[in-house]
C-alpha cells in the first residue's frame, strides 16, 4: 500500500477552497486500490474536514508541539490530535526546521506523538548533496537525534519522509532522481538497522518528497521503490494532483 501525503503548508486561504480540495481529494480515494491518501490541511481545517474520512482518506497535522499540556499560546497537542481522531502528524518538516526546530525538539514531540498512538511523518533531508558523501553525516546525525529512545513499539508507527532541502518547495533546484532516492532510503534503513535491527528497519517505510509533479511521481514509486509520496505545492492543483494519483496507484 502506497501512501500519498499532501502536505498544503499554510493554504489554501479559506475554508471553501480547503473543502473543494478535500471533496475532490475524497471522490478520488474512493477509487484507489493500491495506495491510501493523507491530506495534511493547515491546523485550523483539520476539525470541518472530518466529514471527508474514509478507508483511503486520512488526515494528518503539520505539527504538534513538544510539551502534552501547560501554558503554550498557539500550540496544539498530541493529545488534542488523538482526542479529535487525527492519525497522522508530519514532524520535523525542513521548513521548521528551518525556523530554529533541531533534533532535540523534533525529538521530544515524535516521541509524544507515538505516545499518543499517532502515525508519525518524520521528515529527513541534507541541505546540499556533495559527489564526497558528506551529506549522508548529516542525515545519519538527523536520524540518529530525532528518532532517539523510540522504543520498539513506537517504530511500528514510525514513517519517514525523505526530502533533501535543495529539492523542496519553490525555491527548489529540481526534485531528486529515483536512484539518488533510492541510494539514501538504503542509506537510511542501514542507520535505522543501527537502531533497531534490520526487520523493524526494513519494515520501516519511507517516502520520498521534494518536487513531485505526475511527470516523476511514478519514478520514485517505481525505479526508487519509495513506499510513498509526500507533495506539497502540486497537492494544491486539484488537476496535477489527481494524475499523481491515479499515475501512482496504478503503477
Ligand atoms: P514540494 O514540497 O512538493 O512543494 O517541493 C514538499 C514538502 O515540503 O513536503
Amino acid at each position: 500500500m502506497k501512501l500519498i501525503v499532501a502536505n498544503w503548508k499554510m493554504n489554501p486561504d479559506s475554508p471553501r477552497e480547503a473543502g473543494e480540495l478535500a471533496a475532490l481529494a475524497s471522490r478520488l480515494a474512493k477509487k484507489l486500490r493500491h495506495s491510501k491518501l493523507v491530506l495534511c490541511p493547515p491546523a485550523i481545517y483539520l476539525a470541518p474536514l472530518l466529514k471527508y474520512l474514509s478507508p483511503r482518506l486520512s488526515l494528518g497535522a503539520q505539527n504538534c508541539f513538544s510539551e502534552v499540556a501547560g501554558a503554550h499560546t498557539g500550540e496544539i497537542s498530541a493529545p488534542m490530535l488523538r482526542k479529535l481522531g487525527i492519525d497522522y502528524v508530519i514532524l520535523g518538516h525542513s521548513e521548521r526546521r528551518a525556523g530554529g526546530e533541531n533534533d532535540e525538539v523534533v525529538n521530544k514531540k515524535v516521541r509524544l506523538a507515538l505516545k499518543e498512538g499517532r502515525k508519525v511523518i518524520v521528515c529527513v533531508g541534507e541541505h546540499e548533496r556533495d559527489s564526497h558523501g558528506q551529506y549522508l553525516i548529516e542525515l545519519k546525525t538527523q536520524i540518529q537525534n530525532s528518532l532517539a529512545k523510540l522504543g520498539a513499539a513506537g517504530w511500528k508507527n514510525l514513517i519517514i519522509a525523505y526530502e533533501p532541502v535543495w529539492a523542496v518547495g519553490t525555491g527548489a533546484k529540481a526534485a531528486d532522481t529515483p536512484a539518488g532516492f533510492l541510494e539514501s532510503a538504503l542509506f537510511i534503513r542501514r542507520v535505522v538497522t543501527s537502531l533497531v535491527g534490520r526487520r523493524a528497519a526494513f519494515a520501516l517505510p519511507i517516502l520520498y518528497g521534494g518536487s513531485v509533479e505526475a511527470k516523476n511521481a511514478a519514478l520514485f514509486t517505481t525505479v526508487g521503490q519509495a513506499d510513498g509520496l509526500l507533495i506539497g505545492r502540486a497537492s494544491l492543483n486539484g488537476d496535477e494532483f489527481k494524475k499523481i494519483i491515479k499515475l501512482v496507484d496504478e503503477s
